[in-house]
């Protein structure tokens, strides 16, 4: 018996993953560009006992360590990953999992990525697999949420629309270190979204706008790709506000019709238009939610935070920077 205690922080992607070619497998139609987060983490101990094979035990924290209700579909989310990693590699045995976010459930952020990332590397080493990166990057995207498969690795990195293991795992384009890029996070809304991104996958098609950003793509990465290496923020900032505006219209044209936005989101983007306007350089990005990331260099995060602070509709303000992804603790949570 083994325990293994890690943790792994979110990402914000500047090219989207949405659509698939396989939901089940999770391949995704297109490549997606992220930058891994440093404060929004998942903390997570797992314990495998070979050979036992009564049912997994899965419990969670609330952010302060208290122990909190599972939802059946949180439970579920866990139990079909670790079916999954024990399928990969051929494990008997169970797993017992405690989990917990540092960020609060009510700030309304996604956890699969960091949730998933983190029970990736702890379920592997507490099962004393002998992975790599591009075996946890598979083992994350396993999970179900595509998005997870990025937050194994630190700094800015790329998860290829490969159709196979031999292509389809996430890939460091630069790390942490190489430009020091802050998301200054608006929260309009603390309750979970109404559509999960897993349908919002499965409609994407379904909008007529669907083909034409995927013929765009290529050349969109390649703008990304550049701008990152050149650390060319106006570059960067241009594609990733077009990026998630297009993720929102492809959603609210998808069959059913799918809308996340609050009239705070638009709110903090004329926010954000105007900030640049005054010459800070902040740039806005949405995932499948009504929340808005705006990247910005972070010797300017403090200034973005409390410019978005005062947007009528903003609930709270929450400040975080590219990092080094997952981390190992010495202490299992209890
Ligand atoms: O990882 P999933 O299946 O939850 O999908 C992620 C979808 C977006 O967050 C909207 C985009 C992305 O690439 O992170």
């Amino acid at each position: 018996m083994k325990t293994a205690t890690a943790s792994a922080p979110s990402n914000i992607a500047f090219i989207k993953y949405w659509g698939a070619i396989d939901l089940d497998q999770v391949r995704p139609a297109n490549a997606s560009i992220s930058m891994t987060l440093s404060e929004c983490r998942s903390l997570t101990t797992v314990t495998f006992e070979p050979e036992v094979t009564s049912a997994d035990e899965i419990a969670l924290r609330d952010e302060s360590g208290r122990p909190t209700t599972l939802s059946d579909a949180f439970r579920r989310g866990i139990e079909r990953h670790l079916a999954r990693i024990r399928e990969r590699h051929q494990l008997v045995g169970r797993f017992s999992v405690i989990t917990q976010n540092n960020f609060p459930a009510q700030a309304g952020l996604a956890s699969s990525a960091s949730g998933f990332a983190a029970l990736a590397v702890a379920a592997s080493s507490a099962a004393n697999l002998e992975v790599d990166d591009i075996e946890l990057s598979h083992l994350a995207r396993i999970s179900g949420s595509g998005s997870a498969s990025r937050s194994v690795l630190g700094g800015f990195v790329e998860w290829p629309a490969g159709e196979d293991d031999a292509s389809g795992y996430a890939k460091v384009l630069a790390p942490a270190e190489h430009w020091p890029l802050s998301d200054v996070i608006a929260i309009v809304e603390t309750a979970g979204k109404e559509v999960s991104s897993r349908d919002g996958h499965r409609r994407a098609p379904s909008s007529p706008h669907f083909a034409t950003r995927q013929a765009l793509l290529p050349d969109r990465l390649d703008r990304v790709r550049a701008a990152i290496q050149e650390r060319n923020l106006d570059d960067l900032g241009s594609v990733l506000e077009l990026e998630a505006i297009e993720l929102h219209l492809i959603a609210m044209s998808s069959q059913p019709a799918i809308f996340y936005w609050k009239p705070a989101t638009l709110e903090v983007l004329a926010a954000v238009r105007r900030l640049r306007r005054e010459g800070l350089s902040a740039w806005a990005t949405m995932d499948a939610g009504a929340n808005v990331h705006v990247i910005c260099p972070s010797a300017q995060e403090a200034k973005v935070a409390e410019a978005l602070a005062q947007v009528p509709g903003v609930l709270q303000v929450l400040r975080d920077r590219v990092g080094n992804g997952p981390q190992w603790h010495t202490d299992a949570l209890p």
